[in-house]
């Protein structure tokens, strides 16, 4: 079995693994969503104060399955220094004090196998991550052969919902409230212009679409009936950036299998909208369990399993968390 952690944010988890049949055999997540609402925002000291405490309680109840550990992992980057650490130094304490092999996982890696907890991987596929800090297309190949062709030049779709929401007093994460509100509001409501449409680079930007927004909120003077509307609007277009880049980058490159993982590919305008655009390519979506789109230990054992069958480990020397992932 594996164990693995995750404290790139403000998700505290851990997960048991069992490695021959990759079936999910614990997995516990406390979740700071409440302790950072009131700051419209992950405060990084209030989580990494948060995740001292929780890791340690989660550990206690796997304590049954320490004799069976034949590796323990941890998320090691991209993420918030002062958070990763947290993880990367429990892991280490752990391989010290079993004696076992240390795994430094990537997390942006981890999202991609959430698609395929307690499954066998599909490769290769075209994947779309929508998460709190990235935004990006991915070409993945296998575990080692994944490629960025398109990414975020600012802010990450997630990121532009928790904007939004704080924007009107909703408190954090914006992404559930924001899709909420927009259900009965008018989409084209208000015209907000689609960021980089005259552009030819494939690459997203949501820092002009949040400050339309911003506009928008400031012009309602607290009127928050219109709340619904702006909501409404403002995830029409930032979906539509989506699809228009994505459509531009299918003319060169047919899709197959794509993916939507991360927090935000929890948005159903999003899924529904990327389902359309699949549609005449005969294209396959598929996508992560609900529970796992957003940060978890169980997406963390899964990439540990294909690291531990291929030797991957780190020493505790060279295991450094990075606040910033290469690819
Ligand atoms: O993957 P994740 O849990 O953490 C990171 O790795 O960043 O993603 C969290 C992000 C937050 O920005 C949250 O607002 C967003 O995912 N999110 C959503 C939805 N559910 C979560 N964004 C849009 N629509 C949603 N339904
Ligand atoms: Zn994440």
């Amino acid at each position: 079995m594996i164990l693995s952690i995750e404290s790139s944010c403000d998700d505290s988890a851990i997960a048991i693994t069992e490695i021959a049949t990759k079936k999910l055999l614990f997995h516990k997540k406390i979740s700071q969503e409440l302790e950072h609402s009131v700051y419209g925002g992950v405060v990084p000291e209030l989580a990494a104060r948060l995740h001292a405490e929780a890791l340690p309680k989660i550990l206690e109840q796997v304590e049954e399955y320490f004799p069976q550990l034949k590796a323990v992992a941890v998320t090691a980057t991209p993420g918030l220094a002062v958070t990763l650490v947290e993880g990367v130094t429990m892991a280490k304490a752990i391989a010290l004090a079993l004696d076992i092999p240390l795994i430094g996982v990537n997390h942006l890696i981890g999202h991609i196998y959430s698609l395929f907890i307690e499954k066998e991987s599909e490769f290769p596929l075209t994947c779309l991550l929508v998460s709190g800090g990235h935004t990006q297309v991915m070409e993945v190949k296998s575990l080692s052969e994944i490629e960025t062709v398109a990414k975020s030049m600012d802010d990450s779709f997630g990121e532009s919902f928790d904007k939004v929401a704080k924007m009107m007093g909703l408190g954090y994460p914006g992404g559930p409230v924001i899709q909420e509100l927009a259900k009965d509001g008018d989409r084209e409501a208000y015209n907000f212009t689609v960021p980089l449409h005259q552009s030819p680079l494939i690459a997203f930007s949501y820092s002009g679409l949040k400050n339309a927004v911003r506009l928008a909120v400031e012009k309602a003077d607290g009127d928050t009936t219109k709340y619904k509307d702006i909501a409404a609007s403002f995830e029409h277009i930032a979906t539509k950036h989506l699809t228009m880049k994505l459509k531009k980058y299918f003319k060169t490159n047919k899709p197959k299998t794509f993916a939507i993982v991360g927090g935000a590919s929890a948005n159903l305008y999003l899924r529904a909208e990327i389902e359309k655009l699949l549609k005449p390519h005969n294209a396959k979506l598929i996508l992560s369990e609900l529970k796992y789109c957003s940060d978890n230990a169980a997406m963390i054992g899964r990439v540990a399993i294909e690291m531990f069958e291929r030797g991957e480990f780190s020493s505790l020397e060279s295991l450094q968390s990075a606040p910033r992932s290469l690819l």
